[in-house]
């Protein structure tokens, strides 16, 4: 594989990063030992399609990930876009504007494989399947039986966003992501209760997203003049 010199040094990094990562936090262990608050989170997800279990991770090993990971995948990924129309009632229709590093998303046997040979020389691959394998005495108590399938990335520079939507095309998946947003601030909106909540990335928080679920994400906003905000999302899918 071909590699720009300038990401040798994020390479190079990845391994420990995904090291802390994967060490979890006291916290989870202390749920994996008991599972009680895995339990209370089970029925919060049940009764919401949605739960946000701060402190599974350490948030500034995520965020030192996230920061390795940023250059490395930046290149890979596809833009997104959905442009908003105008509906029949005169109303606007959804939209949305990110990028998005996803094998799942691309036809296998074309680039589909070849990313998935990237992603897979990066140590991601590996690396999600650890991840879930660590974080599966604590999921299987929230999310069942659902089997990990992969892990993909979404990316938001400045200004990105996803209108209110329920992915119900994409039937009974359940998103188990770890969402970081550096320079900014970033959160995703849930639908409950009539309003859509905010739910600020950071803490090292895992969020379990289940089938049908009205979300959006809000735009990225800039904090610092000198530095743009940027959003990943660590993504395993589960079905
Ligand atoms: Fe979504």
């Amino acid at each position: 594989m071909n590699i720009d010199s300038t990401l040798r040094p994020h390479l190079d990094a990845l391994d420990d990063r995904y090291c802390e990562v994967l060490a979890l936090t006291p916290h989870a262990e202390a749920i994996i030992r008991s599972p009680g608050p895995a339990h209370e989170a089970g029925d919060r997800f049940l009764r919401a399609g949605f739960v946000r279990i701060p402190g599974v991770v350490s948030p500034a090993a995520l965020e030192a990930l996230a920061g390795e990971l940023w250059p490395i995948l930046s290149p890979l990924a596809f833009a997104v876009r959905v442009p908003h129309t105008t509906g029949p009632a005169g109303t606007l229709l959804g939209g949305g504007r990110l990028r998005r590093v996803d094998t799942g998303s691309l036809e296998r046997d074309g680039q589909g494989d070849a990313l998935a040979s990237v992603l897979r020389a990066v140590g991601l691959v590996e690396f999600g399947r650890l991840l879930a394998d660590r974080l599966a005495p604590i999921l299987r108590h929230v999310i069942g039986p659902a089997v990990y399938e992969r892990m993909f990335f979404n990316l938001y520079d400045e200004g990105d966003y996803i209108s209110p939507h329920d992915d119900a095309h994409m039937g009974d998946r359940i998103d188990v992501t770890f969402p970081v947003t550096l320079d900014g601030v970033g959160g995703l909106r849930v639908l409950s209760g009539g309003y859509l909540e905010t739910h600020y990335d950071g803490e090292g928080a895992m969020s379990v997203l289940g089938p049908r679920v009205w979300h959006e994400v809000p735009p990225l906003l800039r904090v610092s003049p000198e530095r743009p905000p940027r959003r990943l999302t660590i993504t395993m899918r589960y079905v």
